[in-house]
């Protein structure tokens, strides 16, 4: 049986990571809902963050990947919606953290600030971490944040 739904976001910052990323999660069998861009003309980050929030929300995906340039912008974006933990990483520590502390449901990731063989090794290491719970639980909560 096929793995969780992942959505994929980028602006033109990070279309080319976005598509090395697909590929990644086909081969780990997992379902991908690819919200765009698709090329290498300019568009805003704010509309992919949005549109990954709606997917989130709506139960389409499960979890999210989102790229732009560095990942700040698409991480501020993303993370005005109350139910998105969006966790902008920079190495496989921080991607392990990001779900074990503050079970995060989105991996942000900057395009053009980080080499493919780390940010696969980020995708997988998101995609396999559970949240640890406990006292990181109270955190999340004390954030008003949703569980999902
Ligand atoms: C786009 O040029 C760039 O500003 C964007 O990808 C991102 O890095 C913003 O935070």
């Amino acid at each position: 049986m096929p793995r969780d739904v992942i959505a994929l976001a980028s602006d033109h910052g990070g279309v080319e990571l976005k598509a090395l990323l697909k590929e990644e999660l086909l081969k780990l069998d997992h379902g991908v809902l690819d919200l765009g861009t698709d090329g290498p003309d300019s568009v805003d980050y704010p509309d992919f963050a949005e549109a990954m929030a709606e997917a989130i929300r709506s139960g389409n995906a499960k979890r999210g990947v989102l790229i732009c340039g560095t990942g700040i912008g698409i991480s501020i974006a993303a993370n005005r919606f109350p139910f998105i933990r969006a966790a902008l990483v920079a190495d496989v520590t921080t991607a392990r953290l990001a779900r074990q502390h503050n079970d995060a449901n989105v991996l942000v990731l900057g395009g053009r600030v980080m080499g493919p063989e780390t940010a696969k090794d980020c995708l997988r290491i998101f995609l396999e971490t559970p949240f640890e719970g406990g006292r990181h639980q109270r955190r999340v909560e004390k954030m008003g944040l949703a569980r999902n």
